[in-house]
């Protein structure tokens, strides 16, 4: 199973990664204008990813599997996830509005 989007904003990967590719944005800047990371959370590991490494589908990310592919792109292996996400998402993302970036 591959993880392609920001769940709570609907903001695909691609998306994040035209976005950084276009307007040169940073990590904080394309979170800002997709709106990923305002839900619960669970996406911010995979963005920074995504801009690291521009893969767009990327796999489950446990802990060991995120430090392996930081350090794949950074070669940083001491590299923590940027946020702990929330035990379920099914009690953050209700509601949540879907705001994708245009384009
Ligand atoms: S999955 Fe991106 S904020 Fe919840």
């Amino acid at each position: 199973m591959a993880v392609n989007r920001c769940m709570c904003t609907g903001t695909t990967f691609a998306q994040v990664k035209r976005c950084a590719e276009e307007t040169g944005a940073s990590y904080e800047q394309v979170l800002e204008m997709t709106r990923c990371g305002e839900g619960c959370g669970l996406c911010l590991p995979y963005i920074k990813l995504v801009l690291l490494s521009g893969l767009v589908d990327l796999p489950v990310l446990t802990p060991e599997v995120y430090k392996r592919l930081i350090a794949q792109y950074t070669q940083s292996p001491t590299a923590q996830p940027p946020r702990q996400c929330c035990e379920s998402r099914e009690e953050h993302a209700p509601g949540m509005a879907a705001k994708a970036i245009s384009g």
